[in-house]
């Protein structure tokens, strides 16, 4: 066939099926290099709309949200890091409890849609691709839902959580916020307590991904210096872009590019444009500058879909994700780099995580326990052995047994429902 003839062909085709030359071939490079995404509050959704009553309401079509199965079909997308995502007013309150609960609601849709598969391995994740489903992949936002504890932190592992963002927008007692929002556990200097470096110890023991959105640039640090393996920040974008603190300056990349770990680039509007509005175009200029400083093998997507109020004009769902697949095609991004952003490069750094649990193997989980000055929280009881002493058999921790801490009162303070836009 003729060059001529090929063109042709080509363009009746596209005249015919209603696409471009363009869409076509970002189509065959989605089907086959289908997406890893970093970041979607679906679950927290399900919480603020149907209390997570989800037997009545059907995942394949969500109105009133970014995401539904048939958009995540339309816009090629293949695994899923869904947060289990609680607020930070539950912070030293009930905030294992809700995590607990974020869980269930995702391993239930799990088992009620066929076209979703929960994995916790990049063997499962792989696997899910070949039997076309979705992967649900599980992730705690924020360190709060460990309530200072490596046991829950383990725990939360065992029922299929594979990565944890160190802080949500307040400071842990042990690592510390990219937010001033929250005035508690603010410290001067230790943006990693002792018990912060036993957190990413056993993180890195277990094989689970460190996610450093949300921390502060001086916790990313300390963590970049102190894992042995790579980190993530699963929806972060560039502060040079757009100077919003949730965002990555250049110094940290460049931290990040010797980590081998992965920036994922968020699209909420605010940290694109720094403004309520963005386009794609805007969207298209953090992976220009990210690629520009440290190369198109640290950098993936990390939507934030259903965690902010507004998005991109031409990116405003889960089905959207074509568009900008093609904007940077047409920026000269090559076939090759857009697959290791759509899903090599977090193929890669969850692979790396694999191998530095199994040249763990040998190392006990960690008996590291905070100490109780450093945890603020008149909720923590300290179970005593009936016999002992005379003591009661359960003791509250605290001297001031009856009387709420500072950070207690603060706390309760909060509105339960942060404004979207802080997520
Ligand atoms: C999705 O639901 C809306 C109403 O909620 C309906 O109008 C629409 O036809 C549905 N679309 C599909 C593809 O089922
Ligand atoms: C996916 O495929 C793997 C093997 O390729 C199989 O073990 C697993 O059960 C499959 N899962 C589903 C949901 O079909
Ligand atoms: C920070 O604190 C550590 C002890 O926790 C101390 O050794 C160090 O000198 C402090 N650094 C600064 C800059 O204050
Ligand atoms: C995106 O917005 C910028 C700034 O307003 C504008 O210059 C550009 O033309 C827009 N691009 C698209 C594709 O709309
Ligand atoms: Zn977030």
């Amino acid at each position: 066939m003729s060059q001529l003839q090929c063109i042709i062909l080509l363009s009746l085709c596209s005249w015919i099926y209603g696409h471009s030359e363009e869409e076509e071939k970002v189509r065959v490079l989605m089907s086959q290099y289908p997406l890893i995404d970093g970041h979607n509050d679906l679950a927290l959704q399900l919480r603020k709309l149907y209390n997570n009553n989800v037997n009545k309401i059907d995942l394949h079509n969500m109105s009133k949200i970014a995401t539904d199965i048939n958009r995540f079909r339309a816009g090629h997308v293949q695994a899923q890091m869904f947060s289990v995502y609680v607020l930070c007013g539950a912070q030293e309150k009930d905030a294992v409890r809700l995590t607990l609960e974020q869980i269930d609601v995702l391993r239930r849709l799990c088992t009620m849609y066929k076209d979703f598969e929960l994995v916790t391995s990049t063997k499962e994740l792989r696997n899910s691709h070949q039997n076309r489903s979705i992967a649900f992949m599980l992730s705690i936002e924020g360190g709060h839902s460990i309530d200072s504890s490596l046991p829950a932190l383990r725990m939360f592992y065992q029922l299929g959580v594979r990565s944890m963002a160190l802080t949500h927008t307040c400071n842990t007692p042990w690592a510390e916020s990219s937010s001033k929002l929250y005035k508690f556990y603010q410290r001067k200097n230790d943006s990693l307590t002792s018990f912060g470096r036993a957190v990413v110890k056993e993180m890195n023991r277990l094989g689970m991904i460190i996610d450093l959105s949300h921390t502060s640039w001086g916790t990313a640090q300390a963590v970049l210096d102190l894992s042995k393996a790579p980190v993530i920040f699963s929806h972060s974008s560039s502060y040079t872009v757009c100077g919003n603190g949730r965002n990555v300056p250049d110094w940290l990349l460049e931290k990040l590019k010797n980590n081998q770990g992965l920036i994922m680039v968020n699209f909420h509007s605010n940290f694109i444009s720094c403004k309520k509005k963005a386009n794609i175009s805007m969207v298209a200029d953090h992976f220009d500058h990210i690629k520009r400083i440290i190369g198109a093998d640290s950098i993936g997507i990390g939507s934030d879909f259903e965690g902010a109020e507004s998005f991109p004009q031409g990116l405003e769902d889960v089905s959207k994700y074509p568009a900008l697949i093609q904007e940077l095609l047409r920026r000269n991004w090559s076939e090759q780099e857009l697959a290791k952003v759509l899903r090599l490069n977090f193929l890669r750094v969850f692979e790396a995580v694999e191998m530095v649990r199994d040249k763990m193997i040998k190392e006990p989980p960690s008996e590291m326990q905070i100490s109780t000055e450093e945890v603020l929280n008149p909720c923590r009881l300290e179970l005593r052995h009936p016999g002992s002493a005379g003591h009661p058999s359960v003791s509250r921790v605290s001297s001031d047994q009856n009387q709420l801490s500072v950070p207690h009162i603060i706390l309760s303070a909060v509105p339960l429902l942060l404004t979207l836009s802080l997520l």
